[in-house]
């Protein structure tokens, strides 16, 4: 599996389930975990996105040994402290938890961004 592939089979949906459970809609918490069945999916989700970030760190993945490495650990760190919100079933806990989650993402991206789109030749319609 690529990094790209990676990303969109693995990392972009776990994290998902991790930012979506912490949503409010005008103050009202909204699809969040209610049961705990439903918490454990999450604690699940954020679990199997640590080691997916482990798989990030693997040869041919790892772009290099320093700055790619240590991107990866801080999503993998990042997705383990997810998982120990979970056991908190507290929204604002777990928003925090996906902040620093989704920063863990920037972060890396900023330093290795995904390759560019050709400009587009004529104006979109
Ligand atoms: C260690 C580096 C690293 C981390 C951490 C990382 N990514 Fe990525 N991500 C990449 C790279 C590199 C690409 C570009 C891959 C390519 O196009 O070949 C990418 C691409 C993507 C893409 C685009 C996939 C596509 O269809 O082209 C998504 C979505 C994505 N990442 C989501 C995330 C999310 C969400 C997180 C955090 C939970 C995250 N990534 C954390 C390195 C990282």
């Amino acid at each position: 599996m690529s990094v790209k592939e990676l990303m969109r089979a693995t990392v972009a949906p776990l994290s998902n389930e991790v930012f979506d459970a912490a949503v409010w809609v005008n103050g009202i918490p909204t699809g969040v975990p209610t049961t705990d069945e439903e918490w454990d999916e999450v604690k699940d989700s954020a679990l199997t996105l640590a080691e997916a970030g482990n798989l990030l760190m693997m040869t041919p993945r790892a772009r290099d040994t320093s700055g790619w490495m240590v991107r990866a650990q801080e999503l993998v760190a990042a997705a383990l402290s997810a998982a120990k919100a979970t056991d908190s079933k507290d929204l604002e806990t777990m928003f925090r938890a996906g902040g620093v989650l989704d920063a863990t993402c920037d972060a890396c991206h900023n330093l290795y961004p995904p390759l560019e789109m050709p400009a587009p030749t004529a104006p979109m319609r």
